[in-house]
């Protein structure tokens, strides 16, 4: 199994690899322009810099896939409640690293004293799906239609687990 740690900048180019497939193959991220080198540094820093994780799962120096969260929304209502995103290089899918990215944010989570984690995934993302639900995530939400890629329309299921109950 590969190993889960925090990300460092020298992973940035294979976490800009592993993104830059999601965005030209998948409907994972509602995004058709490539990201670059600069973005992605400084997303890692932004959410580094506020606490939040972003981690990497790596075998023999190979970068398998990261994950990382954030502030669900921007308001101080949503202190409590982070959203999530998980995205594995298409060779190693099928491994457990997802399993192992998703276990790993939510004991950080758990650890900040967050209450909901919650991910937003599009309704045809059947491995996603899948794999949160095997996770002890439930389905909270679903909205038809608010989304565009590849020329149709996508729907957005958003899936939450409870955490800490203070
Ligand atoms: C979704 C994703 C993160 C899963 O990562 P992964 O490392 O392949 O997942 P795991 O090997 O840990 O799988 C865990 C479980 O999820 C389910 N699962 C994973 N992929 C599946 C698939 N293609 N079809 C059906 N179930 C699947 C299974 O229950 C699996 O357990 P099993 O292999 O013992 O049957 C990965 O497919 C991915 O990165 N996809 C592109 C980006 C993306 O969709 N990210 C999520 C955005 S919300």
């Amino acid at each position: 199994m590969p190993t889960i740690r925090d990300a460092t900048e020298a992973d940035l180019p294979q976490i800009l690899a592993i993104t830059n497939a999601a965005i030209l193959e998948t409907t994972a991220v509602w995004n058709n322009t490539l990201a670059t080198l600069e973005a992605r540094g400084a997303w890692m820093r932004d959410r580094q810099g506020r606490g939040f994780p972003v981690l990497v799962a790596e075998d023999n120096g190979q970068v398998l896939g990261f994950a990382s969260f954030g502030d669900f929304r921007p308001f101080e209502g949503y202190l409590h409640t982070v959203e999530h995103s998980i995205y594995v290089a298409t060779s190693a899918h099928r491994r457990g690293v997802g399993s192992a990215l998703l276990a790993t944010l939510v004991e950080r989570a758990t650890a900040m004293g967050k209450h909901v984690i919650v991910g937003g995934i599009e309704a045809g993302n059947v491995a996603s799906l899948a794999l949160h639900a095997r996770a002890g995530f439930v389905e909270t939400g679903r909205m038809p239609e608010v989304g565009q890629k590849f020329g149709r329309w996508l729907d957005l299921v958003f899936m939450q687990k409870m955490l800490n109950s203070g």
